[in-house]
Order: structure tokens, then sequence, then C-alpha cells
């Protein structure tokens, strides 16, 4: 019945959806998220706020509930939004310090990786290709070199993060061991871009641009860049986004994995990044 609301909510009917899961007593997790999100989904944020809150209480991990139960938060004028997602230091973007000549033989790499190793369309993605298996499991020394060069940008970020706050999904970990969780690169072509998600998986997750079309800057239309904090269209219609990272070879951006993230689309030419999470030990 709960798999059934959830279709009934990605078929565009999640009126249906909530009906279904009134007959389901209970309070599971994937319930209280079912739930959360066909009402948030029926624009119903006060109400869908309930069952995020009592998941985010009951399993502080739930990435996607937190992603959730902040748009609520957003959509009700509530500061815990701002707790969660908008303080300071939360999500930004640096440069990882390869020079042109190091990112010029990672992307040769990459996109030789791309032929080989790729499959063309994740769920995710539009027009473009995604590895297979952990990048940074390799052994190449372009790649070593990335993973090193990132791995001191990561410990820069982690230093600049606002306090340690038992009570905040990311913060809470502030102290804690980091470890690199699923590595891969995307490469976008033409036309290409990746609809908005979130990773339930990591606690901080990324985008590190190796290579980019040469007429990216436009900040008007800002092509191909990333959008911090945009939602998919289906819930919290009409908000935009939190922060927009223009790519450039060589940067990184990290952000919160329970914020949605995605890239708008670019004319032509090739956008070549890699991305990973972090996990807590
Ligand atoms: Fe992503």
């Amino acid at each position: 019945l709960r798999a059934e609301a959830s279709l009934a909510g990605e078929a565009g009917d999640p009126g249906a959806g909530v009906a279904l899961l009134e007959r389901l007593a209970g309070d599971h997790p994937d319930l209280l998220f079912a739930r959360g999100r066909l009402l948030l989904q029926c624009g119903e944020p006060e109400a869908a706020a309930g069952p995020l809150q009592s998941l985010a209480e009951r399993d502080p991990s739930a990435i996607a509930g937190w992603a959730h139960l902040d748009l609520c938060w957003r959509l009700l004028g509530d500061d815990r939004h701002q707790w969660l997602s908008g303080q300071p230091g939360l999500h930004g973007a640096r440069d990882i310090g390869l020079d042109a000549a190091e990112l010029a033989r990672l992307g040769e790499l990459l996109r030789g990786l791309h032929r080989t190793r790729a499959h063309p369309i994740g769920q995710s993605l539009r027009g473009g290709t995604q590895t297979r298996g952990r990048l940074f499991w390799r052994h190449e020394p372009e790649l070593r070199r990335l993973r090193e060069a990132i791995v001191a940008s990561l410990d820069d970020h982690v230093r600049e993060l606002p306090a340690k706050d038992e009570r905040h999904p990311l913060l809470r970990h502030r102290e804690a061991q980091l470890a690199l969780g699923g590595s891969w690169s995307v490469r976008l072509l033409s036309n290409g871009f990746h609809v908005s998600h979130i990773h339930p998986e990591g606690i901080l997750s990324s985008a590190c641009y190796v290579s980019v079309p040469e007429n990216l800057g436009d900040a008007e239309r800002r092509p191909g860049w990333l959008e911090i904090g945009r939602p998919p269209p289906d819930i919290g219609a009409g908000l935009g986004p939190l922060a927009q990272v223009e790519p450039k070879p060589g940067r990184l951006a990290l952000f919160p994995s329970y914020m949605f993230h995605g890239t708008r689309p670019f004319d032509e030419g090739e956008r070549l990044t890699v991305a990973f999470d972090v996990l807590a030990r």
C-alpha cells in the first residue's frame, strides 16, 4: 500500500497517495517519509512537517527526510530552515590547486573511462554518461593526485564549518573522522543537465570541475552552473536555488548531502566533473 501511495505521487496524484496512506497505521520510517513527501507534493508543508520531523527525531541520519523537512520549513518561513541549510560555511566552493597541465591529463584519463567504463543515463542525468565503480579506488597517478588535493580541500571546508551541533544532521559530525564514500565522474555533452536530486548515502556531497565549455561565464543565463537548494519541480514549486556555482576547472563545490542540487543546461561543449560523497566513520 505504501509503494502504491508513492506511485500515485509519482504519477502526479499525491492526494490519492495520501488517502491510501491514511488506511495504514503505524510510524515506520518509510511510512513517515512517504506521508511527508506526498503532503509536500499536495502543497501542504505544514501537515508534511509533522511526519518528517518525527522521522528526523527518530533517525537523525535520514538524509532524504531532512531534505524534505528543510523544504517545509522554507515554505513556512520557519527559522529552522536557516539553521539547517542557511548558516554561512555549510556549503562553499574552492580551488583545489591542480594546474592546467594536471587538469588536462586528468581530463584525458577520465574521457577514456567514459568510453570504456560508463553507463549512459543515471536517474537524474540527461544527456551524459557516468563512470562505473569507485573512481578513487583506481591507482592512476592522475587520480591519486586528485584525491590528495580533494582531501586537503575537504579538510579546509570542514575547518570552516559552523560549530558542532548535536541536533544538526551535518554539524553533529563536525569532529568525526570523515571518509570518502562513492566516487564517480560525470560527462555531460551539449544540452545535458542533471535534474535536482540529493545523495541519501552521504553527509557531504560534491562537484569538482575538470573541464568545462568556455562560454559558461554568462552571469545572466548561468549555463551549466550548479544550483544548490532548488527543489525538484514536483515539490516546493516556485522555490529557486539558495546558491549557484560557476563551473571552473579545478573548482570544488561542497554542500550538505541533504541539500537538493542540479545543473542548469548549457548549449554546447563538454562538462567533465568528478563527484563523491563524504561519510562519517
Ligand atoms: Fe549530485
